[in-house]
Formats: structure tokens, C-alpha cells, sequence
């Protein structure tokens, strides 16, 4: 049996690592990449089926490096699932450059970077690309200047993968996350954040890891095989909610 490859971006915990484990039921060999190399070294080894690479993904010569160590690896990659991000909330005044520029070098230059260096191996396959955006690409708010706005820029990168990869066979889709109790999360969601989000989310929850990791999985998936160019958001409906739901839900108890 020839098995299908992932490169899992940000593996080493968190959405990458329920991603990964979720690859690996599915009988594929997941590529786990992460710039925590102590951490990535520990998961894996009670994953079989995996291969760790330590690789910063806003570094475009290690990039090169990790996808041509995966391809001489394996011999092919399916799909590239471009998860690995970082969150700093601060103030738009307070947001200096180097905060700016460390935020769109992971989460915007990675997913180019990554993306671009896969591409040969990814026409052959005719894979796909699955890039991890976020609510807060889709609906601005406070303290997300430099977060909201590399996400939302991997939205439309998104889109432009899916037009100029489309004539080889390659897909590229986006999902955007609701809250999810994960570090990132936890550094920088007050408890008061977290019931005003709860407040605007129509299922009324955080999302489970697993809950991002299934549709991350599908649109890799031949089920998803005339999908591409898409933007889900695995949000318990809040870039559907408008105003008015914490009144409604009052209104009924
Ligand atoms: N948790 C949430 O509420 C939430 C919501 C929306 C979107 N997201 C997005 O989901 C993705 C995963 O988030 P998470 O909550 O699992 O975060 P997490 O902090 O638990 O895990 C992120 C992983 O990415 C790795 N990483 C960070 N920068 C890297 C880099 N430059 N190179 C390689 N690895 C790097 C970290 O070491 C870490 O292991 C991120 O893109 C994040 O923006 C998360």
C-alpha cells in the first residue's frame, strides 16, 4: 500500500497535533514540523507513523531545507497543512514593528514560504494546501492589529494559491478557527474574552482541537476532491451571529 504524506506545520501541540493524530488514523505518514524541537522530538516518539522536523517556517532557507528532506524522505507530499501560527494581542499604539513583523512572518511569510516550496512535489500528487486562519481574519476587533491582519491575508493567499494551482491538480482551502482551548489561546484570552466569545457563539462552546482537525483533514481529502478556493469556518456559527443573541437566549430561559 502506498501511503499518502502531510506536512503539518506547528505539530508539536495543539490544532497540528490533533490534526497529525487524525492523518495518522487515516493511515497517512504526517511530516510533523515545528520550531519547538524538544517538544516535537517527545510527541512524536509516541506517534508512529511520523516523521519530526525541527523548522522555523518564517525561515525561507530552512523551509527549502525541510520540504527537500520530506520529499527524499517519502518521495512525494499530498498535502501541506500550513497550521503553525503565532498570537501577541496588544493595542494598535503599542504594536511596534518588530511585534508586527514577527506576527506576519510566521503566520503570513510561513504559509507562503512553505506553500511555494512545495508546490513541485504538490503537482505531482495533485495535493492540497489546508491554510489555519482565524475569526479574526473574518470579523476585526480590539488588540488583533497585526494577528487579524496576517490572517486575513492568509485568506486571500488562499484564494490565490487556489486560482494559479488549479490547472495542475492542486487544491488550496482555509479554515478559520473559533476559540480553541490551546496555549495560543490561553495567552491571550482573559476569562472575560472567553465569556464574551461564548456570549456570541450560537453553539455556546469553545472548539475542541479535534473539531478543527476534522475539516482540516476532509479538504486534504479526496472527499473533498472538487473543493478549492474556500474559506470554512469552524466557529460554532459566530462570523454568522449578528447582534442580539445574548438577549435572545435570556429571552428564552
Ligand atoms: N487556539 C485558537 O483559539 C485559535 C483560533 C483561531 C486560529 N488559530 C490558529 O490555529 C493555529 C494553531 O494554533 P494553536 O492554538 O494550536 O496554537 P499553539 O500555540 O498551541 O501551537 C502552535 C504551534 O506552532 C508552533 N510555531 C509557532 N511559530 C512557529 C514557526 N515560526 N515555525 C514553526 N513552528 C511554529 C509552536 O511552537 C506551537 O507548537 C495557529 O495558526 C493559530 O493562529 C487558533
Amino acid at each position: 500500500m502506498t501511503h499518502k504524506i502531510a506536512i503539518i506545520t506547528g505539530a508539536a501541540r495543539g490544532i497540528g497535533l490533533a490534526t497529525t493524530k487524525i492523518f495518522l488514523e487515516n493511515d497517512w505518514l504526517v511530516a510533523m514540523i515545528d520550531r519547538d524541537e524538544e517538544e516535537l522530538q517527545k510527541v512524536a516518539t509516541e506517534l508512529t507513523g511520523t516523521l519530526p522536523i525541527g523548522c522555523d517556517v518564517s525561515m525561507p532557507a530552512k523551509v527549502d531545507e525541510m520540504v527537500a528532506k520530506v520529499y527524499s524522505t517519502f518521495g512525494r507530499i499530498d498535502a501541506l497543512v500550513n497550521n503553525a501560527g503565532l498570537a501577541y494581542f496588544k493595542p494598535l499604539e503599542e504594536t511596534d514593528f518588530d511585534c508586527w513583523r514577527t506576527i506576519m512572518a510566521t503566520n503570513l511569510d510561513g504559509v507562503f514560504l512553505c506553500s511555494q516550496a512545495a508546490i513541485p512535489a504538490l503537482k505531482e500528487s495533485r495535493g492540497a494546501i489546508v491554510n489555519i486562519a482565524s475569526i479574526s481574519a473574518l470579523r476585526a476587533s480590539t488588540l488583533r492589529v497585526a494577528y487579524g491582519t496576517s490572517k486575513a491575508a492568509v485568506v486571500h493567499l488562499t484564494k490565490q494559491l487556489a486560482i494559479e494551482l488549479g490547472d495542475y491538480g492542486v487544491r488550496a482551502n482555509c479554515v478559520s478557527p473559533g476559540p480553541v482551548k490551546t496555549q495560543l489561546a490561553a495567552a491571550v484570552h482573559s476569562p472575560e474574552i472567553i465569556k464574551a466569545y461564548y456570549d456570541g457563539i450560537p453553539l455556546n462552546r469553545s472548539a475542541t482541537e479535534r473539531d478543527i482537525a476534522e475539516t482540516i483533514y476532509f479538504l486534504c481529502s479526496e472527499k473533498a476532491s472538487f473543493v478549492t478556493g474556500q474559506m470554512i469556518a469552524v466557529d460554532g456559527g459566530f462570523d454568522a451571529s449578528g447582534i442580539g443573541l445574548p438577549a435572545l437566549r435570556a429571552s428564552r430561559q
